[in-house]
C-alpha cells in the first residue's frame, strides 16, 4: 500500500511537468467522463483528486465544483488554472479524499479522474465519495485498472515496484473495488490509447 508521503513527495516532483505529461494523452478520457457525470445547471460537483484541475475547464459554468487534493504543490497549479479561466464557480480544497470533511449527501455528482490508484486507501476513498454524493447522484471513475489479459498482467506486475514509487498502484481490480464499497456500474466503456483505461459510472445508491 502507498503512503501519504510517497504520495505528496512525488505529486510535488510531478507538479511542474504533469500538465505537459498527461494532458494530450489522457484528454479523451477527460472529455467522457465529464461527459458522463451529465451535470444540470446548478448541480453541486465534486472532484476527488483535482490536481492540477485539466478537468475544470470541462465543467459548464452553471454549476458549482469543488475540488480537493492532498498535494498543495498540485493545488496551486489549479489555482492559476482557475484565476486565468475566471473559474467563479469553482472552490479548490487542501483535503485527504479518504477523509472528506462535508456532510452526507453534499453533492450531486462526484467524479475522480486518475486518482483511485494513486491512493493510500482506494476502499475508503470510494466510501467517502459515495457518502458526500447525494441517492441518484452520479459517482464517475475513470482509471487504469490490472489488466485481466494474463500478459498485460504479468507486465503490470513486473511493472509495481516502479509505479508505486512515482505514486501508482497498478494491482487495483475493478469489479473487486466495486464490490467492497457496494457500487455497481451503471455504464463502463474504454477509453485511452490502447482503450487500456475503464470508465465507470454509478448511481449512488
Ligand atoms: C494522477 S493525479 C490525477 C489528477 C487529476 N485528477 C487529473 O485527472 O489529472 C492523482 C492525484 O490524486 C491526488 N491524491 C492522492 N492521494 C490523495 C488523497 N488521499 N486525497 C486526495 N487527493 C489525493 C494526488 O495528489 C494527485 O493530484
Amino acid at each position: 500500500m502507498m503512503d501519504y508521503e510517497t504520495i505528496n513527495r512525488a505529486y510535488a516532483i510531478l507538479s511542474p511537468v504533469y500538465d505537459f505529461l498527461f494532458d494530450k494523452i489522457f484528454y479523451p478520457g477527460r472529455v467522457a467522463a465529464v461527459d458522463l457525470l451529465e451535470i444540470r445547471p446548478g448541480n453541486r460537483v465534486l472532484e476527488v483528486g483535482v490536481g492540477t484541475g485539466l478537468n475544470l475547464p470541462l465543467y459548464s459554468r452553471d454549476c458549482n465544483v469543488t475540488g480537493i487534493d492532498i498535494s498543495k504543490e498540485m493545488l496551486r497549479k489549479a489555482e492559476e488554472r482557475v484565476l486565468t479561466l475566471g473559474m467563479v464557480n469553482t472552490k479548490l480544497m487542501v483535503m485527504d479524499g479518504s477523509k472528506l470533511a462535508f456532510p452526507d449527501d453534499s453533492f450531486d455528482r462526484v467524479i475522480a479522474t486518475y486518482v483511485i490508484s494513486a491512493v493510500p486507501d482506494p476502499v475508503k476513498t470510494l466510501l467517502e465519495m459515495r457518502r458526500v454524493c447525494k441517492p441518484s447522484g452520479h459517482l464517475v471513475i475513470l482509471n487504469h485498472f490490472k489488466s485481466e489479459n494474463p500478459v498485460i498482467g504479468m507486465f503490470e506486475r513486473l511493472l509495481a515496484p516502479v509505479c508505486t514509487k512515482i505514486g501508482f498502484n497498478t494491482e487495483l481490480k475493478l469489479m473487486p473495488l466495486l464490490e467492497r464499497v457496494a457500487l455497481s456500474p451503471d455504464q463502463m466503456h474504454r477509453v485511452n490509447l490502447m482503450n487500456g483505461w475503464r470508465l465507470v459510472r454509478c448511481i449512488n445508491p
